[in-house]
């Protein structure tokens, strides 16, 4: 089947630990997709994969505020409020009495918000800096 969300060179930042967590997402997103094409059938399947896929982010997200800490990224603040932001729409997905398959859903639109909205906002703005002061440092 073919990706539901196609992965673009404009989502390619050059730091080689940052475009593979972002491949990972991506290829996650989609694999979850395919997986709403028969719900009863996988009904499993999608309850792991929202646990896996929730975990992939939010280690993702810690990463980048470790790096951003690490080689203390200008206007890291920012960035670091709105990562803030995400794990707690992730986290409030308990909170609400949702079936598996709406926390499915909501879960692929955080990610594809991620690339739409934030992935040009933030993280394409500071991988430039970070990829500099990284090979600097090494
Ligand atoms: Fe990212
Ligand atoms: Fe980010």
């Amino acid at each position: 089947m073919d990706d539901v969300f196609e992965w673009k060179d404009d989502f390619v930042t050059g730091n080689q630990q940052i475009d593979n967590e972002h491949k990972q997402l991506f290829q996650q997103v989609n694999e979850l997709y395919d997986m709403f094409s028969d719900t009863k059938k996988y009904h499993k399947q999608i309850s792991e994969k929202v646990i896996n896929l929730k975990t992939v982010l939010i280690k993702h997200l810690y990463e980048e505020n470790e790096l951003f800490e690490k080689y203390n990224i200008s206007e890291k603040e920012a960035h670091l409020k709105a990562h803030d932001e995400i794990i707690k729409t992730i986290n409030d997905l308990e909170n609400y009495n949702l079936s598996s398959l709406i926390v499915a859903l909501l879960l692929c639109d955080v990610i594809i918000n991620y690339f739409l909205e934030h992935f040009p906002k933030y993280d394409k703005k500071y991988i430039p800096e970070l990829n500099e002061k990284m090979s600097i440092k090494h």
